[in-house]
């Protein structure tokens, strides 16, 4: 994997969000850095200790706190593994409106600060919209109690976006209230087959022309994305060989309903040639089985070597040009380069498999990819963040102006810098963007 390598003597776990308080008071006061850290899955080296940084992991903080089962409103702790919310509100007939790969460890506090995107984004929207309050505690220990449980308070500046995506720099974030849609009664999946990029693109119009208010996920995976899945983990392609294949799911509340529109949509692409195989799934263990394809990919290359990550939005007609330019770029001088992700939300998961870390191979990538993405006014981060490996980037997708107001943000909230240094703020300009 190509990401920083950790290192750190010491990890506190602290249970209440007095004791981050106590932790985080103390540690300011004698100026020691600390990183927090909730389930480490982020994929920028966001939550890595770098030098010496004192671990705070959130990993003790994970009571439930409350749900109002008539409003479908959480409030937990911010180390609840996210998957674990999903099975507890399952039993409410809730879900999470964020699912991700990373579930199975990933802890809410770290996807809120890292404002993660996930699979279910198209249908229900960021985390910016679905959290409605934070308790965080702020690098002196003060403790910024924004647990609102409303769906609407104009009063002042919204702070909770402040701790939402800021990678843990500005503040630690202990507790979070949380909107959760009702569970689905009718899921079906469809993972489909296209020739070529054109016609993913055309079958999502489709898609959304048929299937616009049951439409949950809209993915795309690319054939090299399939071969490292199928060769590298043994899952099986229920597909021929496609160039192109897409995951649409639908969630709804009548099953019938739900099938009959899908049916109209399968036989729309088929019929136009979009789609040239497909298949359909409404058992939850076949679903599963489908999403696992999707889902596994980043595990699926890092079994390969080292893999070169870029999570970037795009313009939809761009947004699998750069996958094929970078593919003529590195030649031989790679693995594969893979193209997947969350066409829905126009956010592109670029990948370069090489066996080993390799100079020649980040010197084709960087800065091609960033340059690339600013051109064709996409962003550099789409959904990871920028952590430590992406920070000196930001100006590819930010002004100059915007990046010193962060800065100003930091420096006044944490004057001593020990909150999670080293991340999201770069340290200067490139050359290239003087
Ligand atoms: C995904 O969509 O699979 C995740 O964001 C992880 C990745 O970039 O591979
Ligand atoms: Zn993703």
């Amino acid at each position: 994997m190509y990401l920083a390598r950790g290192s750190s003597k010491l990890m506190l776990k602290p249970k209440t969000t007095q004791e981050v308080s106590e932790i985080l008071a103390y540690c300011n006061s004698r100026c020691l850095a600390v990183t927090p850290q909730g389930g480490n899955t982020g994929l920028v080296g966001g939550s890595v200790p770098v030098f010496d940084e004192i671990v705070l992991s959130t990993s003790l903080m994970n009571d439930i706190i409350h749900l109002d089962k008539a409003s479908g409103i959480l409030v937990c702790q911010a180390g609840c593994i996210l998957e674990s919310l999903s099975t507890y509100l399952e039993d409410h007939d809730l879900i999470m409106p964020l699912d991700l790969g990373a579930k199975g460890s990933c802890q809410i506090g770290g996807n809120i600060s890292t404002n993660a995107g996930g699979l279910r984004l198209l249908r229900y929207g960021s985390l910016r919209g679905n959290v409605l309050g934070i308790e965080a505690v702020l690098a002196d220990g003060t403790i910024i109690d924004c647990l609102s449980t409303l769906r609407k308070d104009n009063t002042g500046y919204d702070l909770k976006n402040l701790f939402i995506g800021s990678e843990g720099t500005l503040g630690v974030v202990t507790a979070v209230s949380i909107q959760c849609p009702p569970k689905p009664k009718a899921v079906n999946l469809a993972f489909l087959g296209c020739s070529s990029y054109e016609n993913v693109l055309a079958t999502y119009s489709e898609c959304k022309n048929n299937c616009a208010e049951i439409l949950s996920a809209f993915e795309m995976m690319d054939l090299q994305s399939m071969k490292f899945v199928t060769t590298n983990l043994g899952l099986s392609n229920p597909l021929g060989e496609c160039p192109f294949y897409v995951v649409v799911e639908t969630s709804g509340s009548d099953a019938q309903h739900d099938e009959e529109k899908l049916n109209k949509f399968l036989e729309v692409v088929m019929e136009q040639q979009y789609v040239m195989d497909g298949t359909i799934a409404t058992e939850p263990s076949k679903i599963y089985a489908l999403w696992q394809l999707r889902e596994r990919i980043n595990e699926s290359m890092m079994k390969s070597g080292v893999v070169y990550k870029y999570d970037i939005s795009l313009p939809l007609d761009v947004y699998y040009d750069v996958v094929i330019e970078t593919r003529q770029r590195l030649g031989d001088n790679v693995l594969g380069v893979v193209g997947y992700g969350h066409i829905g939300d126009g956010n592109l998961h670029l990948n370069a498999v090489a066996p080993t870390l390799n100079k020649t191979v980040s010197d084709l990538l960087e800065p091609f990819v960033y340059e690339w993405t600013a051109k064709h006014k996409g962003s550099i981060s789409a959904e990871h963040g920028l952590g430590f490996n992406k920070r000196n980037y930001i100006y590819y997708s930010k002004s100059d102006a915007a990046v010193e107001l962060m800065a100003l943000m930091k420096a006044k909230m944490d004057p001593k810098c020990i909150l999670n240094p080293y991340k999201t703020i770069p340290v200067c300009k490139p050359a290239s963007k003087q």
